[in-house]
């Protein structure tokens, strides 16, 4: 690691307390809208603390062992909050992220092959034509980050679904998935006020709608699929083989739905975040972005096969990593105790929630040298050698780690190839950048950012 940072450069984050808030401002004003703050400064400093919100007692835990207990070594005792799985089940079904036990153990084994490398391989075509396409519409000066990076990763995940049917893959589709999806949080914010009149407000409304919409579509797409007798090899022929065997057809479709609507759900918004706020960092520290843009010019030079690419791209990949540790795009990871346990030498109840904070765990100051600045040399090689396993942990850890990990690598570092390799991207004048949360991190009103051509650009990512 380098002994100064980079440049002068902090990246944005909320204020820190020097007290813990009282209850009632979680409800009122920013903190009830912003996950981040509001947050004391002792909270980055010790390994566990705990904090009763009105009836519920809350074990907040950064210690890295303490994680590996939960999230692995003791993970029968931790299963997730019922809270997540009834909001997300009218969308995603019984799928691997909502569902538990048996049900989710012979899914996640079946599913194994779908997301092994070899058969990510498959996918990196997809993710350069869609990464270039999308570079294809900008023109010198300003655009929202954000955004395209939104549009672009909701692309890659329905054509690694569903291929080219239309139905599913245009921009109508993906913002019906949206507005799904936002009455998904509506129906949050009723059951944890207890006002399930929320649940009927236009957004959740709406949702319903375009829930019932997408989920018919689906169904009929999925009747077709299992009719074809030379399916694409996407994400959808490949689960509905490894939910066949010995199902009938119908249980299969159902299971090859609500996991195509899991990956739609868990698989874009998350990496959308990750590449805006790479694209953040680099712009306000163009040595890194330079480095960054000469080793995907590199790579990208002569027309390599995309399958051979990420291997030619280690320090993007640095960057990346390092961008969500600083913003990791799940923030919290929950869970409820099921039996009494120790953690950290204190006494968790049968009942008590137990919270882990990537947000804190990635910038806590006894597991990370300067965490609060940019710096991609965080992620070296010989900084990794020396660093606990569940320290850095943007993908979760133990058995419920994230299944799409190495899919969202993968796809993260070779769009930002194509785009750097192309483009140089600055802050745009008069914009201060702001993270928010509620489960994901996003720039507060999207990330404009100025973007022009590079002058060795053109021939490399043509
Ligand atoms: C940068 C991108 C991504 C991040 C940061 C991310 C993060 C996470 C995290 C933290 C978890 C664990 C949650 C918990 O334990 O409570 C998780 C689970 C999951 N993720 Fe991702 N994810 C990303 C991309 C993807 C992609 C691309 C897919 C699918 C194509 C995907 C599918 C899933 C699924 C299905 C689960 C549930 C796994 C299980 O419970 O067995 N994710 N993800």
């Amino acid at each position: 690691m380098t002994d100064e940072a980079p440049n002068d450069f902090h990246p944005a984050m909320p204020a820190r307390e020097e007290h813990l808030l009282p209850i009632w401002r979680m409800f009122f004003g920013e903190p009830s809208k912003n996950a981040l703050v509001g947050w004391p400064s002792f909270a980055f400093e010790k390994p566990y603390w705990f904090r009763r919100v009105i009836t519920l007692r809350m074990h907040l835990v950064s210690d890295p062992e303490a994680i590996g207990q939960v999230l692995l070594h003791n993970v029968a005792n931790y299963p997730k909050p019922p809270l997540v799985k009834r909001m997300l089940s009218n969308l995603a079904g019984e799928g691997l992220l909502t569902s538990d036990g048996e049900a989710w153990r012979e899914q996640r084994r079946l599913m194994a092959p779908v997301f092994a490398p070899g058969a990510l391989a498959h996918f990196m075509p997809l993710f350069a034509q869609v990464a270039k396409a999308r570079a294809d519409r900008w023109t010198p000066g300003q655009i929202d980050v954000a955004a395209e990076a939104t549009r672009t990763t909701a692309e890659v995940i329905s054509r690694a679904l569903f291929s080219d049917e239309l139905a599913l893959t245009t921009r109508e589709a993906s913002e019906h998935m949206h507005a799904a999806l936002a009455a998904v949080g509506e129906y949050r914010l009723g059951v944890l006020v207890g006002a399930p009149w929320l649940d009927r407000s236009p957004v959740a409304r709406r949702g319903e709608i375009v829930r019932k919409f997408i989920l018919a579509r689906l169904t009929e797409f999925i009747a077709r699929r299992q009719a074809d007798p030379d399916p694409p090899h996407d994400f959808m022929t490949r689960l509905l083989q490894a939910f066949g065997n010995g199902r009938s057809p119908q249980a299969a479709a159902k299971l090859a739905l609500d996991n195509a609507v899991t990956f739609y759900i868990a698989g874009h918004e998350t990496t959308a975040n990750a590449l805006t706020w790479s694209l953040y960092l680099m712009s306000q520290d163009q040595a890194v972005q330079d480095r960054a843009a000469a080793e995907a010019h590199a790579a990208l030079a002569g027309g390599v096969d995309p399958e051979d690419i990420s291997p030619r791209l280690p320090y993007l990949r640095m960057v990346l990593e390092e961008a969500m540790r600083l913003y990791p795009p799940v923030t919290r990871i929950d869970r409820v105790a099921a039996a009494d346990d120790e953690l950290c030498g204190h006494h968790i109840r049968k009942g008590d929630m137990v919270s882990i904070w990537p947000w804190v765990v990635h910038r806590h100051t006894r597991l990370w040298d300067r965490p609060d600045l940019f710096d991609p040399e965080h992620f070296s090689p010989e900084a990794k050698a020396g660093r606990h396993r569940f320290q850095y942990i943007p993908f979760g850890a133990g058995t419920r780690v994230c299944i799409g990990a190495q899919f969202a690598l993968a796809e993260g570092v070779l769009i930002l190839a194509h785009w750097l390799a192309r483009f140089r991207f600055s802050p745009a004048p008069g914009h201060d950048v702001f993270p928010t949360a509620d489960v994901a991190i996003r720039p507060r009103g999207g990330l404009p950012l100025m973007v022009s051509l590079r002058e060795t650009g053109l021939m490399a990512a043509r």
